[in-house]
């Protein structure tokens, strides 16, 4: 094969390739005009990140909404109005999750309603108005794990309604009037692996382990409190794995405490009995049913004598944590916790304590978390200084007023200082002195007006420094030069106008900012108050008023100068007018950039050139008169675009083509134009499949007036959807024009299309046959066509069988009776040496001579060998070869004969014949030198 050959093979290659491609886009052209896409604008839902979430912006639903897709992973529908859940509700939602329905007015779930949600793990069922669970309203839920269904009004289980939920880990079933235990029976004998029950608020007053003949529970936790519980008695041990209990109740009422062997909880390490009065009065006996497993106990709101419980509980030596809230003490006296050497927790939160005695905390040498928040103290308490080895110190909300310099001294191992509301006007210098492992302090809310120098020099191991809701008004420099390992500042909510230049030097580590909420002003157009805070990631500066020369509200150019790993940015409600085009050139990884609720009025794409990496981007109530800025910022990675309440009211197609990654538009509040001009925004709202157009049924038209009360989804677009007519014409246009070329080239060009035809056919024997070489059974297949049988029976077949001795092939002779023609023709050419085709009009009219030649010429093509042999019975112009395209290229250059012109000396033609059937295959040269006549 030449390299002409080659080169016409891939051209026709090459075309036919390129108008398959137009049939496939023209193909999908039509389909997509017909078949119907599913759309995503939701009518009440939204959806994120495979969560839909369904809350109308105003109203309730009143039924569960019918158009969220059946591929979201979660449902949340809480805070309706839904009455019912209707057996057609949740069809064909098998990948669901989580379903949350809480907060709705619930009285009815048809049977079976949730039979489809198989994949379900979590379901919430809490604050509904159901009385009764029927039988099978739970089918199919066998994936369920954690059921919720509190503040419901259920009086009874019946037998098998948890039947269904046998993956069941989780049940609180608190808040419902269930009042006899044989309900708790109920539910446990049904749920076999429940391992947390929690049942707190119902009318349960007895309990009573009779009632449960199943001992083989598996449950781990159990939560009893705030029932009316008058008698416990457990007589078995019915509960061998339970490890945390909770029976506290404030309810006024005392309990009858029968525990028949101290081994039944000897398992339990958690104990809460909170508000418990006991009959008998004798919590010795009490807490020593619980044997030596008890480590954690939670006595707050007790009614008995506090000291003597704390006596009785610090003499259990496993019990390390202590909870003790609500319990009004006021004055912690030296002794108090003489007895709890063995603490490392101590909770005293939420009483009224003023006064602690300075060797109160004396003997916990070992505790490590002391929470003394919601009280009363005046200062911080001296008896702290005792405690070495402190690692959190809660003084939340309490009435310190002042720092001193060795309030927290010697408490060098402490991680986290709670100080938060408590009106502290100014800092101390010293008082953070020895705290060199803090990580955390949190000092929100405590009137702070003065830093004084606290952070200048202490805390090198402070990551999170809380400062927001103070009365801060300057940072000045260095005064946070101290906090070498800082990584969240939050100053958010100050009355800051001012940062001196270096405010924030040394800060290298801060990777989050909060500057929200203040008063921040400029005094000159260059600021770079943030020079040095390489690493930061998020900076926020919303609701400042950042003026330059108290008039001209914008930003200073060079304000993110240095933030160089910047990824959020935020300058919401600034009273900007415009924002400098080279704003973000110094923070290209910016992804999330909101500047909504400015006076901005236009953007520029230039603005938006220096950040291709933005995901999300809030540009609402900046009275935006077009979103034409879209076209040319190139935001090709924005996912998220919120532009409520501006002033724009037309979206083109070009701005939608714009935003490529696009999958959440939030255009909340937005009314828009109702005619044409908006068909292609309104037909990509509904049709499109990647992005969700949050609240788009209720955006509504602002023009024409007449239309002033519809929604824009309401709009009828076939009237003027120029688009999909435009489509429509296309697509009638290209399949006409298909259609008139199929005609014409099948009326014009039949043959060549016949031929093509054959060429394939022969293509796909010849593949097949390509590797069966079969020994060459014969020396010859003649391939010619009936009307010339006479010729080749009197004149071809005696000389060359005959005469000169080769075994030929003929079609009528030796083709095998009943195997199929085309196999029959195959075997006949790959099962001889040479094909001799014996070429007459007639012949080049027959299908099937075609075909055989066409193989033979496959062979010649594909295997490179000489195998057809070309004999003209009469003289064909070459213009009637043209159909013949292979063939004509075959007369170039392979052998062939032409009985008319041999007729005076057939002797001569005969013995070229002869020569050519001599010659093997790989002698490719010599087939020119065969050549007798010159081509046609
Ligand atoms: C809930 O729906 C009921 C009617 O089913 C209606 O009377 C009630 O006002 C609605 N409640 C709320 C909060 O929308
Ligand atoms: C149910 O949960 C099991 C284990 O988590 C899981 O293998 C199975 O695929 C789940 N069934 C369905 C229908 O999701
Ligand atoms: C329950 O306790 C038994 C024996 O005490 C133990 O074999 C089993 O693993 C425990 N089950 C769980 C869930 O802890
Ligand atoms: C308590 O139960 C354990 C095993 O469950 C048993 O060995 C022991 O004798 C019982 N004690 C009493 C007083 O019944
Ligand atoms: C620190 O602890 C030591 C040893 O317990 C004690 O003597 C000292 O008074 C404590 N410091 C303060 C300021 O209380
Ligand atoms: C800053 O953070 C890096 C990485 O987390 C840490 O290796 C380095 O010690 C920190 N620098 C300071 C001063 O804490």
């Amino acid at each position: 094969m030449g390299p002409e050959m080659k080169e016409d093979k891939t051209k026709t290659e090459a075309r036919s390739t390129s108008f398959e491609l137009r049939f496939i886009v023209l193909l999908l052209c039509f389909i997509s005009t017909v078949v119907p896409v599913a759309g995503f604008a939701l009518r009440d839902c939204r959806i994120s990140q495979n969560s839909a979430i369904c809350k109308p912006v105003d109203g309730k639903l009143r039924t569960v909404p019918q158009d969220i897709p059946s591929t979201v992973k979660s449902i949340d529908l809480s805070s309706n109005n839904i009455t019912k859940i209707l057996t057609s509700d949740f069809r064909k939602k098998s990948v669901l999750t989580e379903l949350d329905l809480k907060g709705n007015t619930i009285v009815q779930i048809d049977p079976r309603a949730f039979a489809d949600l198989i994949s379900l793990k979590k379901l919430n069922l809490n604050s509904n108005k159901l009385v009764k669970l029927g039988d099978d309203i739970f089918v199919g839920l066998s994936n369920v794990t954690e059921l919720r269904i509190t503040h419901n009004h259920i009086k009874a289980v019946l037998p098998t309604s948890f039947e269904s939920l046998t993956s069941l880990t989780f049940l609180d079933i608190s808040h419902n009037k269930l009042h006899s235990s044989k309900n708790v029976h109920s539910l446990l004998q049904q749920l076999p692996n429940l391992q947390s029950l929690v049942i707190t608020n119902n009318d349960l007053t007895h309990f009573q382990s009779w009632e449960l003949t199943n001992s083989s529970l598996e449950l781990a936790s159990l939560d009893l409190s705030q029932n009316p519980i008058a008698v416990f008695r457990i007589t078995a041990d019915v509960f061998p794995n339970l490890t945390w209990l909770n029976i506290g109740s404030t309810i006024k009422n005392k309990m009858i405490w029968d525990i028949r062997n101290k081994t039944f909880f000897s398992r339990v390490s958690t104990l809460d009995v909170s508000g418990l009065q006991l009959v008998s009065d004798d919590w010795k006996t009490f807490l020593e049913s619980f044997n030596s497993s008890l480590t954690i106990l939670r006595m707050n709101q007790m009614k008995h004598d506090l000291t003597e419980l704390i006596s009785i509980s610090c003499t259990i030596p496993t019990i390390t944590t202590l909870q003790l809230r609500q319990n009004k003490l006021s004055i912690i006296h030296s002794n108090l916790f003489s007895l709890c050497i063995h603490l490392t927790e101590l909770d005293l939160s939420d009483n009224s304590i003023q006064k602690i005695q300075d060797e109160a905390f004396m003997s916990l040498k070992g505790l490590r978390d002391l929470s003394l928040g919601r009280n009363k103290l005046p200062s911080v308490p001296a008896a702290t200084r005792n405690l070495k080895i402190l690692s959190k110190l809660d003084l939340s909300t309490n009435k310190i007023s002042s720092l001193g310099c060795n309030d927290f001294a010697n408490l060098t191992k402490l991680r986290q200082l709670n100080l938060y509301q408590n009106p502290i006007p100014a800092l101390n210098e010293f008082a953070f002195k020895d705290l060199i492992g803090l990580q955390v302090l949190k000092l929100q809310s405590c009137q702070i007006s003065r830093l004084n120098k606290a952070f200048s020099n202490y805390l090198p191991n402070l990551r999170q420094l809380y400062l927001n809701g103070n009365k801060l008004t300057i940072i000045k420099k260095g005064e946070l030069n101290g906090l070498k390992s800082l990584q969240n500042l939050s100053l958010h909510e100050n009355q800051i106008k001012v940062f001196q230049n270096g405010s924030f030097i040394g800060l290298t580590n801060l990777t989050i900012l909060l500057l929200q909420s203040n008063d921040i002003q400029t005094d000159s157009l260059k600021q770079n108050w943030f020079t040095g805070l390489t690493n930061l990631k998020r900076l926020d500066l919303r609701d400042n008023h950042i003026s330059y020369a108290n008039s001209l509200s914008w930003l200073p150019r060079n304000l993110l100068e240095g933030l160089t790993n910047l990824l959020s940015f935020d300058a919401h409600s600034s009273q900007l007018l415009s924002i400098h085009k080279d704003m973000f050139k110094h923070t290209p990884r910016l992804q999330m950039l909101d500047i909504s609720s400015n006076e901005l009025t236009d953007l520029t794409p230039d603005l938006f050139s220096p950040i291709q990496n933005l995901k999300s981007l809030y540009i609402s109530r900046i009275n935006l008169r077009s979103l034409d800025f879209l076209i040319n910022a190139k935001l090709t990675e924005l996912e998220f675009l919120q532009a409520r309440k501006n002033i724009f009211s037309v979206i083109s197609q070009e701005e939608i083509n714009s935003l490529p990654a696009l999958v959440y538009l939030d255009l909340f509040g937005q009314s828009f134009k109702c005619d044409c001009d908006n068909a292609a925004f309104l037909n990509w709202t509904v049709k499109n499949t990647q992005t969700q157009v949050f609240d788009a049924y209720n955006f509504k038209c602002n023009y024409p007036p007449s239309l002033n009360s519809t929604k824009l989804l309401d709009l009828d677009i076939h009237s003027c959807s120029v688009n999909i007519e435009f489509n429509c014409f296309i697509t009638t246009t290209c399949l006409t024009l298909l259609f008139m070329m199929v005609s014409f080239t099948y009326h014009f060009l039949r043959l060549q299309l016949v031929y093509a035809y054959y060429v394939f056919l022969a293509f796909l024997f010849d593949s097949k046959h390509k590797n069966t070489q079969a020994s060459d059974q014969y020396d010859a297949f003649i391939s010619y066509n009936a009307h010339d049988e006479p010729w080749v029976i009197s004149e071809l077949l005696p000389k060359l069988e005959n005469e000169q001795g080769w075994r030929l092939c003929l079609h009528h002779r030796d083709f095998e009776p009943g195997k199929p023609i085309m196999d029959n023709i195959a075997d006949a050419i790959y099962g001889s040496r040479k094909t001799i085709c014996v070429i007459s009009q007639r012949y080049l009219e027959s299908e099937w001579c075609s075909r055989e030649m066409t193989l033979a010429s496959f062979r010649l093509f594909d295997e490179q060998k000489d195998v057809l042999i070309l004999v003209f019975l009469e003289e064909i112009p070459t213009a009637q070869l043209s159909p013949y395209y292979r063939m004509r290229k075959l007369l170039k250059r392979q052998t062939y004969l032409s009985w008319p012109r041999a007729e005076e000396n057939t002797n001569l033609f005969w013995e070229k014949l002869r020569q050519a059937l001599k010659t093997r295959e790989d002698h490719g040269e010599d087939r020119f030198l065969l050549n007798v006549v010159d081509q046609p």
